[in-house]
């Protein structure tokens, strides 16, 4: 499940959740235990876990944590989860780890609710692996050989239960020895390029550059990158695609420069249900995130955790059921319609 160099993200252990905690790395690797659902979900608040992937997984062992917690108590389990799937609204795949463990709970006898949910959350864990694999190579498929590829925020292994989404792919590009390397957008304000991307492509082995956010305009006017590739926390039936603030803009300069703008997440980011993207719930954060350390007390900051990208400036959305292009019209009953993946 886990590349090689890089640390187990999130394990079951002893009815534990261990969460690798992303807050302190790249300093410490530092396991926070979780012991009940409502220390999962402030694990995924405070991002010691996330990245669209693996806070579905961590909502999923949450909820056998909360089965464990509440006896017979089916009503509690539902308010349990509810309140697990809500800590971030974005990204569409923990309302899904969430519903497929609780559905597993709720199908047997209460006294296997715990067993049942902890058993759904393992093959859910299983199953991203193995579509991780399938994104990764799908995606370096898309890769021009001999250049160098721009991301943005951390799409790694640490945020997915397998080798990661775009930086899966890159990854699987440089094994090929078609890659040079990756450009790293440091992603303010959490700097999950600069913390997280940097330290994973190290332990990867894969060249890394990492440059400010402001800077992708003269990367990408330079020539220097031939693709962008980025993660997803929620794709509309149009393709609009919800992710990390800041990827917006580059794929504004992507098309400006022509640039292919890919976009790799799991069938489980898709949400067929919204025709585009302006329903998609945009996380708000605090405003603290984005003043702290440097802006004058009393700032007032504006903090959205994501943006949403239209769906006609992504080139290419890679999943594991297939490559779809543009117009994008991804249908929930049909998630076989793109160009399939070579097993
Ligand atoms: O707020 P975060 O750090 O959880 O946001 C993560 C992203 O936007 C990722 O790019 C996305 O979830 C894809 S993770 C494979």
């Amino acid at each position: 499940m886990t590349p090689p160099g890089m640390p187990v993200n999130l394990q079951w252990a002893d009815g534990t959740l261990h969460i690798l905690d992303q807050r302190r790395l790249p300093a410490q690797e530092a396991y926070l235990v979780c012991r009940s659902a409502g220390d999962v979900a402030a694990a995924i608040a405070s991002l010691a876990v996330r990245g669209a992937p693996a806070i579905g997984l961590a909502g999923a062992y949450g909820i056998a944590l909360a089965a464990g917690e509440c006896g017979q108590d089916t009503a509690r389990l539902r308010f349990l989860a509810e309140t697990l799937a809500r800590t971030r609204p974005t990204a569409v795949n923990l309302q899904r780890g969430v519903d497929a463990a609780l559905r597993a709970a709720l199908q047997v006898p209460a006294g296997d609710m715990a067993r049942a949910a902890l058993e759904a959350a393992h093959a859910l864990h299983l199953q991203d692996a193995a579509v991780c694999q399938a994104i990764a190579e799908a995606g370096a498929d898309l890769i021009p050989a001999g250049s160098w590829v721009l991301t943005h925020c951390h799409t790694g292994a640490l945020a997915t239960g397998g080798v990661g989404t775009a930086l899966g792919a890159i990854g699987a590009a440089r094994s090929r020895g078609m890659l040079h390397g990756v450009y790293a957008c440091e992603t303010r304000p959490l700097w999950q390029g600069a913390r997280l991307t940097a330290w994973e492509c190290d332990r990867r082995g894969i060249p890394c550059r990492l440059l400010v956010d402001g800077a992708a305009g003269m990367l990408l006017a330079s020539g220097r990158c031939r693709a962008v590739l980025v993660g997803a926390d929620r794709i509309a039936a149009n393709g609009d695609v919800a992710n990390k603030v800041g990827t917006y803009p580059l794929a504004v300069l992507a098309a400006r420069h022509a640039v292919p703008f890919i976009v790799l997440a799991p069938w489980s980011s898709v949400d067929p249900c919204l025709p585009d993207g302006s329903r998609i719930p945009v996380e708000e954060r605090d405003p603290g995130e984005v003043t702290a350390p440097v802006a004058p007390a009393n700032t007032i900051a504006f903090n959205p955790a994501f943006d949403v990208t239209p769906g006609s400036l992504v080139s290419a959305i890679v999943t594991e059921t297939g490559i779809y292009r543009r117009p994008y019209a991804l249908r929930r009953e049909a998630p076989n319609e793109g160009v399939p993946v070579a097993p």
